[in-house]
């Protein structure tokens, strides 16, 4: 009988601090969430959430909250797939990526600075970027991405600042139906136009577009 007491009031006490802990994001940024495999973000996204480039780790600091809970929802559900994200974000309760999605949101992210032309690998890219490709129904990224690639909205995430590698690799992933959640399959539609050689080139442009993180 007492064991039997001693359990309840333990499962009770474990609840009460996996609310505790689910309602303070930039805990679970820092420290990791309540269940098994909940990592701490920052072991990949950096003690500021600024990425790891050279991995290929995409900054969170400054995304929209509401891109990052989609985001973290679509890992967990395979709409996104990844190896390390789609348990990651299976680990998490609905409430811990609400909070992290506003802990991370939170974080200060200095604006792109606008292009600098010595930097761009290319007109044909710039082009690409800001202008499309009509011809093949390539609409520029910039007019939903917005200018300078900063994002619009809560649907329309920044491509400025986040590592080449990551960039190209989303691009790829869409390519190869890894990632197919995006609404009407916009983002499909138009990785699926882009050669191999506009990959890398659109994702050096965008990645370029920021004192911070160097492509
Ligand atoms: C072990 C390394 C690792 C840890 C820990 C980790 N991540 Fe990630 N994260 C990644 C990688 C790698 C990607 C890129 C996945 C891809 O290519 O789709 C990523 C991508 C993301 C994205 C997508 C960003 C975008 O621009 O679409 C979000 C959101 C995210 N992680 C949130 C988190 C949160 C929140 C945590 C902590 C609870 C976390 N991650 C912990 C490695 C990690
Ligand atoms: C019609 C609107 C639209 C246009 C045009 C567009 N995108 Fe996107 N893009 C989106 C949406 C919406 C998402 C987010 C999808 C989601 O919810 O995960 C996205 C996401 C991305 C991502 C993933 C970012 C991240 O943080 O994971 C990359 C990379 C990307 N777009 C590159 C491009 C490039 C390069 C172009 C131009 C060749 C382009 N996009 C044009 C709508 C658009």
């Amino acid at each position: 009988m007492m064991s039997l007491g001693r359990v309840f009031i333990g499962g009770a006490l474990l609840l009460l601090l996996g609310n505790a802990h689910a309602q303070d994001g930039k805990q679970i940024f820092t420290q990791g969430g309540s269940q098994p495999g909940a990592m701490p973000c920052v072991a990949c996204h950096g003690p500021d959430g600024l990425g790891l480039p050279a991995a290929g780790f995409p900054r969170l600091a400054g995304l929209p909250a509401e891109y990052v809970r989609k985001q973290l929802v679509d890992f967990s559900s395979a709409a996104r797939s990844n190896p390390v994200m789609e348990p990651l974000a299976k680990a998490l309760t609905e409430a811990e990526i609400a909070a992290v999605s506003q802990a991370v949101a939170a974080l200060p992210f200095p604006a792109p600075a606008t292009a600098h032309r010595s930097e761009m690998p290319g007109n044909a890219m710039q082009k690409l970027a800001l202008q499309g490709a009509w011809e093949r129904q390539i609409p520029a990224c910039v007019s939903c991405h917005g200018p300078a690639g900063a994002g619009v909205g809560d649907a329309f995430p920044p491509l400025a600042g986040q590592p080449a590698a990551y960039l190209s690799a989303q691009l790829a992933a869409w390519q190869n139906g890894t990632r197919h959640n995006d609404p009407n399959d916009l983002m499909g539609h138009i990785a699926k136009s882009l050669t191999a050689e506009e990959v890398q080139g659109v994702a050096h442009y965008f990645a370029s577009l920021s004192p911070e993180v160097k492509p």
